[in-house]
C-alpha cells in the first residue's frame, strides 16, 4: 500500500494486466444478458469471428472464462496423452512455468536450458528433432515473448527448424504478451495451438483465455487422453456453433473484448504492431544512456512489448521499484523466478502512447536519481528524441533494422 494521498491516474508500466482504455472499460459498465439469448447469440458469433485476424487464422478460436494458465492447460489437455513426450526451451519463468504444468499433468517433457537471456534456438530445435527419428515427441511448446525477460522468440524460424527435420510434432505456441502487440501468424507460420490471454495486447482486464486451434490440433484432440472436462474444446465448439458456451461465459469481458476488437480494427494490427516497436526502440534508449543493461542480449530477439533491464550491481531493483511506486505511482514489473531483486520491467504494451512513455521513463530517472544511481546522461532526453525524429527518420530506421 502506498502512503501519500494520491492525485492524477496510476502509471501501470507492468507488462500486464495493462491499462484498460476508458472504451472498454464503458463498454463493459452495462447490464449482464441472458447468455442463451438471441442478443447474446449476435455478440460470441461476432467476437467468435473477428477474433481469427487477431492470431492471423482462418480457424476456430475458444474462449475461456480463465486466466492466461487455462489456456496453456486447455492446449495440453486437448492434445496430448498420460506419458506423451514434449519438448519445451527454458525462455524464462513463464516457459518454466508451462513445463512445471505439463509435468504435473502427467507428460514426460523434456526442457532445453536456457540463460534467460535468449529466445528459442531453432538450430537446437532442429538438431533435438531430427535425433527423434521415431517421432516419439508428440509436441513441442514455446512461449513467443517471455514475458520475465523481454526476449521475443523467432516463431517462424522454429517452424521451419521443425521442417527441416521432417518431424510431425504438434507445435504449440505461447502469445499471452505478443497478440496485438507483436507480428504473430498462426495459419502462415504452421503453429497448431496458440495460446492467448485477455490482460495484455487486447487492452482488456485479466478473465478471458484463448486456444486458436489448427486443423492439425483437432485431429489430435479425437485421440489424446489426458483427462480434461471443463477445459475439452468439443463441448465448447459445438456450443460454440450456436451462439452459446457450455458454461456461464464471462459476459461483461466479452462486451469488452468487442470493444477491444473494434478498436484493433479501426487502427490495424499493422499500426499496432509498428507503434510497439517505436515504444520499445525509445525505451532501450534509454535503458542504454543511463548506462544499464538489457537483458535481452540478441537484437534479433528485443520485445515490443516489454523491456527489462538489469539494476546496477549495487541495487535491489526491487528498492528501485518500490520507491519509485512510493513517490511518482508507477508500477514497474519485479524480476520473476532466478531474476528476483536483479531486474526490473518496463511495460510498454497495450493502450499506450508517446507521452505515457515519456511519463514512465521520467518516473523511473527520477527514482535512479532519488537512490543515488550516478546516471551517464538523460535516458528520458534520448527517448524524446527518439519519438520526436521526423516521420521519415523512423521509417528509415526501421527498414534499417
Ligand atoms: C508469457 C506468459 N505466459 C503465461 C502467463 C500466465 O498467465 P496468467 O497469469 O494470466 O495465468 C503469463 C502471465 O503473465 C505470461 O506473461
Amino acid at each position: 500500500m502506498t502512503t501519500r494521498p494520491r492525485s492524477g491516474r496510476h502509471f501501470l508500466q507492468i507488462p500486464g494486466p495493462t491499462n484498460v482504455p476508458d472504451r472498454i472499460l464503458r463498454a463493459m459498465d452495462r447490464p449482464t444478458i441472458d447468455h442463451r439469448g438471441p442478443e447474446f447469440a449476435r455478440l460470441a458469433a461476432g467476437i467468435l469471428e473477428d477474433l481469427k485476424p487477431v492470431f492471423r487464422t482462418s480457424d476456430p478460436v475458444v474462449i475461456y472464462p480463465s486466466s492466461g494458465t487455462g489456456a496453456w492447460e486447455a492446449a495440453l489437455v486437448n492434445t496430448l496423452s498420460p506419458g506423451d513426450p514434449v519438448l519445451m526451451v527454458e525462455t524464462g519463468h513463464f516457459a518454466t512455468l508451462w513445463c512445471d504444468m505439463a509435468r504435473r499433468l502427467g507428460l514426460e517433457v523434456e526442457l532445453l536450458p536456457g540463460d534467460w537471456r535468449h529466445g528459442v534456438d531453432p538450430d537446437q530445435i532442429e538438431a533435438r528433432m531430427a535425433e527423434d527419428r521415431g517421432h516419439q515427441i508428440k509436441a513441442v511448446c514455446v512461449v513467443h515473448n517471455e514475458t520475465s525477460t523481454g526476449v521475443t522468440s523467432r516463431i517462424p524460424e522454429v517452424r521451419k527448424a521443425i521442417d527441416r527435420a521432417g518431424h510431425s510434432a504438434l507445435f504449440m505456441v505461447d502469445t499471452i504478451s505478443s497478440l496485438a502487440s507483436i507480428d504473430y501468424r498462426q495459419d502462415e507460420w504452421g503453429v497448431d495451438v496458440t495460446v492467448g490471454g485477455s490482460q495484455k495486447g487486447l487492452m482488456l482486464p485479466p478473465g478471458l483465455g484463448f486456444n486458436a486451434l489448427s486443423g492439425k490440433a483437432l485431429a489430435a484432440a479425437k485421440s489424446a487422453r489426458l483427462p480434461k472436462s471443463y477445459w475439452d474444446w468439443q463441448p465448447m465448439l459445438s456450443a460454440n456453433a450456436k451462439g452459446v458456451f457450455p458454461y456461464t461465459p464471462a459476459t461483461n469481458l466479452l462486451y469488452g473484448l468487442r470493444e477491444s476488437l473494434s478498436m484493433l480494427q479501426e487502427q490495424g494490427l499493422e499500426q499496432v504492431f509498428g507503434r510497439h516497436a517505436r515504444h520499445a526502440e525509445a525505451t532501450r534508449r534509454a535503458v542504454r544512456t543511463w548506462g544499464l543493461e538489457l537483458l535481452c542480449l540478441d537484437p534479433r530477439e528485443y520485445s515490443s512489448s516489454l523491456t527489462a533491464a538489469l539494476a546496477p550491481e549495487t541495487l535491489d531493483a526491487d528498492a528501485l521499484r518500490a520507491a519509485i511506486l512510493e513517490r511518482y505511482d508507477l508500477s514497474l514489473g519485479n524480476g520473476l523466478g532466478k531474476l528476483a531483486g536483479r531486474v526490473f520491467r518496463i511495460g510498454h504494451l497495450g493502450d499506450f502512447n508517446d507521452l505515457m512513455l515519456a511519463g514512465t521513463l521520467s518516473g523511473i530517472e527520477m527514482g535512479l536519481k532519488q537512490l543515488g544511481v550516478p546516471i551517464p546522461a538523460s535516458g528520458v532526453a534520448a527517448a524524446l528524441d527518439h519519438l520526436s525524429a521526423p516521420e521519415r527518420a523512423h521509417q528509415r530506421r526501421a527498414s534499417a533494422a
